[in-house]
């Protein structure tokens, strides 16, 4: 597959292909850090649950066309990915992956075969979730997000003396970081800005390999972080290109 790579900023480069190819060319220990947010592989679970989610939200994500692999390809598709990831970053590098919480054990189990040492699982609360079937059940407002240190029991965790708590808050993403086009599980700046501080330093390399409409390499730019972001889609790509030119 053909890969396109683009050095967009002074400290961003990004790439239009499959991660499990781009990242072959990746040396080996040069990231400082993994910060990414993968299919969760909920596309089939939800088209399956039989709910009005087309007709509600066009571009949901269980129809975007990139969350739809079986479970035991997912499996395998995350194993190489996380394979790769140990190979390319740093010893005591962080990882920090986004999953649906039904997942999270999964990448858990796999992660721990590739040498990763399991830290934590915490929340993502949105204050201003959708409303789906508020009249029938629990309306989902949480996220999963998995921390793990490379090959090392500790790393990087900028705490500056305070007690950071499992969890992360926020609303959804505001009007201003939809300007360059949207995207159906794009993540706020808030939260992507609160982890990359908390897990690397000022000029550290930050890899994310499913970077969507590119809300890492933004955080990267305001944080003064160097940034290598890899994605799939032709149309994301190019969101993603606007968003880190514009830092918004
Ligand atoms: C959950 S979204 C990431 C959203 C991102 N965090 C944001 O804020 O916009 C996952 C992204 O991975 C992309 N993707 C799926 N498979 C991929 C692959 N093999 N290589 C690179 N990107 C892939 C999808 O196109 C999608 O944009």
């Amino acid at each position: 597959m053909t890969i396109l790579q683009e050095n967009i900023t002074s400290s961003s480069t990004i790439i239009n292909g499959d991660c499990l190819d781009a990242l072959k060319n990746i040396p080996a220990n040069s990231i400082d850090l993994i910060i990414t947010d993968p299919p969760y592989n909920l596309g089939r679970f939800m088209k399956g649950r039989g709910t009005n989610i087309k007709k509600m939200r066009e571009n949901h994500f269980a129809y975007s066309g990139w969350d739809d692999l079986e479970f035991e390809k997912w499996c395998s598709q995350m194993n190489t990915l996380l394979s790769e990831c140990h190979r390319v970053l740093k010893k005591k590098g962080n990882l920090l992956i986004f999953m649906s919480i039904i997942k999270a054990e999964t990448i858990i189990n796999i992660a721990q075969n590739h040498k990763f040492y399991y830290k934590t699982v915490g929340i993502w609360h949105k204050t201003n979730p959708m409303p789906r079937n508020m009249n029938l059940q629990f309306v989902n407002s949480t996220e999963a997000w998995l921390h793990f240190v490379n090959d090392a029991t500790t790393g990087i965790f900028n705490n500056r003396g305070k007690v950071i708590h499992d969890f992360v808050e926020s609303s959804t993403i505001n009007n201003s970081e939809r300007k360059f086009g949207k995207h159906p599980t794009q993540k706020p700046l808030q939260v992507m800005c609160h982890f990359i501080d908390l897990l690397s330093n000022e000029k550290d390399n930050v890899l994310d390999p499913f970077m969507g409409s590119g809300s890492t390499g933004v955080a990267c730019e305001l944080l003064k972080r160097k940034f290598v972001g890899v994605e799939l889609s032709n149309e994301y790509y190019e969101i993603a290109k606007n968003r880190i030119i514009a830092k918004k």
